[in-house]
């Protein structure tokens, strides 16, 4: 196990109703800047409950935030912070609103341009305190420092993170999940199953805690998926079960001290950038290609994760690591998701393009940088 400091502050308020509590959470007198998405919130009754809780504090809205949000979005919020004396950002949705209420909250306290936040690496120093009332199962961006944004103009999409980015408090109300259409349950179940993957499946260096964690919450996404993807209505306990599997996916808890990879989720955000597919689409498509094409760094580990996740057990050692790539591509087509690029439309010029990018850039990805851009340009190529 690695060395490590772990700090994780976030204030869960979980269950049905919570929402009603957001007001002991945020100081009387502040001015809120209340961030939400396309329009969801409105239709669900979610936006009625915030508005109600919400009902003595002078609260500006800013709606219309787009998943993989745009840099361009966040600055109109940025400068609406800025004229507003707003001292409380509150976002309501998934976790694209979550994302750009973090670079919001951040932008607002900064002097210059927020785009330096990605381009120039500026340290996030500096930030409004944030909440997050999440109604998606799939980022933990609700219990985590970290945010990606987007830039359609230039074809960019990069992660940024800070301490000071964690939310004040994520009120997870399970009730609110009813209304994801399938699209979105797909796309969580498969964001969820990678973030477990990318922080456990690399080596077998004595991670036993985290380990085992990361185990057991890929079966529960194992056992859940069908009962979320039926058409049949889903018991409120699993839909619990799933929004804090999906919380503990990525709140740092099953990363601790662990080698991780993130190799897949690197070349999804190109893919987005350049294609537009959701996240959860572009990992779909891309983690069977590196579990295939990085199988022998992987080795020990993919034997592991084939027996203790997939109880696969028999055959020789590499019909065991194939029948774990089979399972867990066949999961992600359970749960709702296309695995090729070309079920897109897409070929070989977007694998060449992102392979590129890399190769420009000069640096590998991976754990340990065992992804170099010619094994993205494999990975890709054998998902065409
Ligand atoms: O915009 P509205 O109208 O609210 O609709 C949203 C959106 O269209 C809808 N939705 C959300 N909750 C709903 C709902 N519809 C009905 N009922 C509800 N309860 O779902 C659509 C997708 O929402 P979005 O927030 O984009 O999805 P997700 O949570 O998957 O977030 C994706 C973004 O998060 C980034 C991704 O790259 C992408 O930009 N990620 C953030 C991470 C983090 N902060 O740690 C890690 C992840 O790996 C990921 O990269
Ligand atoms: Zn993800």
């Amino acid at each position: 196990m690695r060395k490590f400091e772990f700090q994780n502050p976030v204030k869960l308020l979980f269950g049905e109703g919570q929402i009603s509590k957001v007001s002991s959470e945020i100081d009387s007198k502040a001015r809120i800047l209340l961030t939400y998405g396309g329009g969801s919130i409105k239709r669900n009754g979610v936006y009625n409950q915030v508005k109600e809780a919400l009902r003595d504090y002078k609260v500006i809205e800013f709606g219309g935030i787009e998943a993989n949000p745009d840099y361009s979005t966040t600055k109109k919020a940025i400068d609406l912070c800025k004229n507003e004396k707003i001292d409380f950002v509150l976002a309501v949705g998934g976790g694209s609103v979550s994302d750009a209420t973090k670079f919001i909250a951040a932008g607002a306290c900064y002097e210059g341009d927020s785009w330096d936040f990605v381009s120039k690496k500026v340290t996030i120093t500096k930030a409004l305190p944030l909440g997050v009332i999440m109604t998606m199962p799939a980022t933990s961006s609700e219990m985590n420092n970290g945010g990606v944004i987007s830039r359609r103009e230039t074809k960019e999409k990069w992660p940024f993170s800070s301490p000071v980015l964690f939310p004040k408090f994520a009120v997870l109300d399970p009730t609110t999940l009813r209304t994801l259409p399938k699209r979105q349950i797909a796309n969580g179940l498969v964001d969820i199953y990678v973030h477990l993957v990318e922080q456990y499946l690399t080596t077998t260096d004595h991670y036993m805690a985290t380990d085992r964690l990361a185990e057991g919450l890929l079966q529960n996404l194992i056992e859940l998926s069908p009962k979320l993807t039926s058409d049949s209505k889903t018991s409120y306990e699993d839909l619990a079960n799933y929004m804090l599997t999906a919380t503990l996916g990525l709140n740092g808890w099953t990363g601790m001290g662990a080698l991780q990879d993130w190799a897949t989720h690197m070349m999804g955000h190109e893919v987005t950038a350049i294609a537009g597919l959701d996240h959860g689409q572009t990992l779909a498509i891309i983690y069977p290609g590196t579990m295939d094409i990085m199988r022998d760094a992987k080795h020990d580990k993919l034997l592991q994760y084939a027996a203790r996740v997939w109880n696969i057990t028999e055959g020789s050692e590499e019909e065991r690591i194939n029948q774990a790539i089979e399972k867990t591509e066949q999961y992600f087509i359970n749960a709702g998701c296309k695995v090729r690029l070309s079920d897109y439309g897409l070929g070989k010029e977007i694998a060449n393009e992102v392979a590129d990018r890399f190769k420009s850039r000069g640096y590998n990805i991976g754990e340990n940088g065992i992804v170099t851009a010619e094994k993205v340009r494999e990975i890709l190529l054998s998902r065409v």
